[in-house]
């Protein structure tokens, strides 16, 4: 076990470091059947995007110099603080159970502490059983006491549907 932290460095992620994390990140949704078919070259526009919108909070975890795990996250300014939201923690197959998602998730709490003052991490997490067991043992719990649920709507039958509205209360379209 000393061995294997000597090995292992937790660090910031650089542009240059995205596509060998999606190509980590692509294998483990393969792994876990999910519902989601995830590419690398998809993984890379999503781990892109978190990477551009707060740089400072997107962690990985290098093993002998091989990319292992990574953590993105968002920051929102919310009406009582800074939230955590959204965000991957991801690691590896072949190195999960290791302490490496904790230790990245450490490095990135701690950061959005002292530079952002971050109180509160709200993820929508899978509710299968193993990585909401994960979470519970670090000290989260379900949510849900705001009266908030998630909903999702297709944007092409939502505005569908609002454009036949329009039509039968003769609106002219904009
Ligand atoms: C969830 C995840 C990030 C945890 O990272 P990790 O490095 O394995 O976590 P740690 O070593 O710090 O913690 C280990 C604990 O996580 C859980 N766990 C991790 N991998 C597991 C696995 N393959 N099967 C069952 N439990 C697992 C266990 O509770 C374990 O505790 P235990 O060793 O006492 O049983 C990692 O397993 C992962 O990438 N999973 C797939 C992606 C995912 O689910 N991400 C979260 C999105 S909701």
């Amino acid at each position: 076990m000393t061995d294997f932290v000597e090995g292992l460095k937790i660090r910031k992620v650089r542009k240059r470091d995205l596509l060998e994390l999606s190509r980590v990140y692509a294998q483990i949704y393969r792994k876990h059947d999910v519902g989601e078919r995830w590419s690398a070259p998809a993984a890379q526009k999503m781990l892109g995007w978190y990477l551009k919108s707060t740089p400072d909070l997107a962690y990985l975890a290098e093993y002998k110099g091989k990319i292992v795990g990574g953590f993105f996250v968002v920051l929102k300014p919310y009406w009582d603080g800074n939230h955590l939201i959204e965000g991957e923690i991801f690691v590896h197959p072949g190195y999960q159970k290791r302490g490496i998602g904790s230790m990245l998730m450490e490095r990135v709490l701690a950061r959005s502490i002292k530079k952002h003052n971050a109180i509160v991490w709200e993820p929508f997490v899978f509710s299968w059983d193993y990585p909401l067991k994960w979470y519970r043992s670090l000290g989260f719990k379900k949510a849900g006491n705001r009266g908030l649920i998630s909903i999702v709507g297709n944007t092409r039958k939502v505005l569908k549907g609002l454009e036949v509205a329009d039509n039968d209360r003769n609106l002219a379209s904009p």
